[in-house]
């Protein structure tokens, strides 16, 4: 066997290696810090490597795992009816029992005698060819390496080359890298969390211009899936690790690892003198200080070209303040700064596609705690912009720490604006947890956001906002309010942004939904990392 058939050997392929240094994490030294200093972490290093295969080659492969898709119709595609023929027809006598039929999200696992390179096989069922796309494929992958999971297997090789969606590389890798995802660095016995895999290639068509395309693709769906994963840990330390001052030392650290990307924190002091009196008042009850924290990512050959800003919100724990929450699952307000984790995912993977653009990742991050310090309601304060508010609910703090920076925004000059946050109960009863909420000052803006969101199976959804709901947050006594009356409550809470958003084009993402789960399996979900990143390399596709 030839040395180049081996399916684990690393020459003349591609490969892109997952991050896992990305869930090691190193506890904030602040006076509420009180975890761990451990950085030990579960998941292995999963490598990808991106083969050419033709029929011919196929046989001669090594691999401890095959991995071959088959569709919910007569014929085989090309590469599985290559291996059934090598195997005297084990999986058309599979199919013949009915047993498997390559219905959508099927597997089966054979062991695989005749050929004497290859352990084992899985075949992954797509359904009906007509019907099979980018969701279809994602969900026959997450299945695959399920089934895959539950064998011993430490490498496998998935046949590519028949599967013919549009980026079936990048679909493939971040998934895979997503699944495999576990937070487990707060456990004390690691042994049971670890993952086997250790490098998985990708069998695909062979022309120099196929194999660069793919190695794009598979590169973008690494980044993507590293920047979720990213997120996910973020998102899944708890309020009393990951504080401000914690993410404040996350962005540095991301900075040292890249030239491009540099970073500041500015402090509550920084802030007084900002005016941002809409930020302070979110923190005022807090014992942990709040941060704005800027990450400056300069990877445009022109430095002054106009950035994408992301501005996150980063309530490490969202109490509701003096107008507390209940506490039946208030655990799960440590989610509140996902938003802001979504633009450190988002920069991870900026940085690692190493895109030719200017992007600014700014985090609001606060604590909103009640104390005999903390905003009472119906206290007034006036915002970076010189805004007077009115804070009828304490608990509507996100807005509060997002308008001031969003004032903050206006100095880049930016090309575009877009604010991403767990900010409305409201979003979930009105989308679910499959969908994001979108509104934007700009429709171009929401369309390039929204085709984002598709390409990326990542969806967002666009709401309306307009005069007769900004009028909803009218006060007797301030400029403002900081909530609406009546109702659509994820549209008022856009409209408050939109008063700060005026000079430059802007949308806001609600992932009040979609960047957690609740109950069996909880935890952050990493999105909106894959629509963000999409539209990022959109704009760079597009010469922006
Ligand atoms: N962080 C919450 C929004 C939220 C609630 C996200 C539940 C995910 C699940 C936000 O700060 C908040 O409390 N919003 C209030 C606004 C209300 C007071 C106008 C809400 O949605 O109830
Ligand atoms: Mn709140
Ligand atoms: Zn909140």
């Amino acid at each position: 066997m030839s040395d180049s058939m081996n399916a684990t050997s690393q020459t003349k392929t591609a490969t892109t290696q997952i991050d896992s240094a990305i869930n090691s994490f190193a506890p904030a030294k602040t006076k509420a810090a009180r975890g761990s200093s451990r950085s030990k972490q579960a998941n292995t290093d999963l490598k990808f490597t991106n083969k050419p295969i033709t029929a011919s080659s196929i046989k001669k492969l090594r691999t401890q795992c095959l991995i071959l898709p088959v569709y919910d119709e007569k014929s085989l595609p090309t590469l599985t009816r290559t291996i059934d023929a090598a195997t005297g027809g084990q999986i058309k006598q599979l199919l013949k029992t009915g047993d498997f039929q390559g219905k959508a999200d099927q597997t089966a696992l054979i062991p695989c005698e005749p050929l004497k390179g290859i352990e084992r096989i899985i075949l992954f069922g797509c359904g009906k060819k007509s019907e099979f796309n980018a969701s279809a494929l994602q969900s026959s992958i997450n299945q695959a390496i399920k089934t895959l999971s539950n064998t011993k297997a430490t490498q496998a090789a998935i046949a590519v080359s028949d599967i013919d969606t549009p980026d079936a590389y990048r679909i493939i890798s971040q998934t895979i890298i997503s699944n495999l995802y576990k937070f487990s660095q707060l456990k004390s016995d690691l042994s049971k969390e670890k993952h086997r895999l250790k490098s998985i290639a990708l069998l695909g068509a062979g022309t120099a211009k196929q194999r660069e395309k793919a190695k794009q693709s598979l590169d973008e769906g690494t980044a993507i899936g590293n920047g979720m994963n990213y997120t996910r840990t973020l998102g899944n330390l708890p309020g009393n690790i990951c504080t401000p001052s914690y993410l404040a030392k996350e962005a540095a650290k991301l900075a040292r690892k890249n030239s491009k990307l540099s970073c500041k924190a500015l402090s509550e002091k920084d802030l007084e003198k900002l005016k941002a009196g809409a930020f302070l008042s979110v923190s005022k009850g807090s014992d942990e200080p709040a941060k704005m924290i800027i990450m400056d990512y300069k990877g445009s050959p022109k430095k002054s070209d106009a950035p994408y800003v992301f501005v996150g919100k980063g309530i490490t724990f969202d109490t509701g303040g003096i107008c507390i929450k209940p506490s039946s699952k208030m655990d799960e307000m440590k989610y509140d700064m996902c938003g802001a984790a979504s633009v450190f995912g988002l920069m991870h993977a900026v940085t690692a596609l190493k895109l030719p653009i200017n992007v600014i990742g700014i985090i609001a991050a606060a604590e909103n705690m009640p104390s005999a310090r903390a905003t009472r309601p119906g206290d007034i304060v006036t915002s970076m912009s010189g805004k007077t508010i009115e804070i009828l609910n304490t608990d509507a703090e996100g807005r509060l720490v997002l308008c001031d920076a969003l004032t903050y925004a206006k100095r880049y000059k930016p090309a575009a604006v877009i604010d991403i946050a767990t900010l409305t109960g409201a979003c979930i009863v009105a989308l679910g947890n499959t969908t994001s909420g979108l509104m934007s000052n700009h429709d171009g803006l929401a369309k390039q956001l929204l085709k984002a969101g598709e390409i990326a199976l990542d969806p967002a959804w666009q709401l309306p906002i307009n005069k007769e709901y900004t009028k909803m947050l009218d006060s007797e006594f301030a400029d403002f309010a900081n909530i609406g009356s009546g109702g659509a409550g994820t549209i008022t809470a856009a409209c408050f942004l939109s008063h700060f958003t005026k000079e430059y084009n802007w949308a806001h993402l609600d992932i009040a939904g979609t960047a957690w789960k609740s109950g069996g399996g909880k935890g952050a979900t990493g999105r909106p990392v894959p629509l963000l990143t999409q539209y990022l390399l959109n704009r760079v596709k597009k010469g922006q």
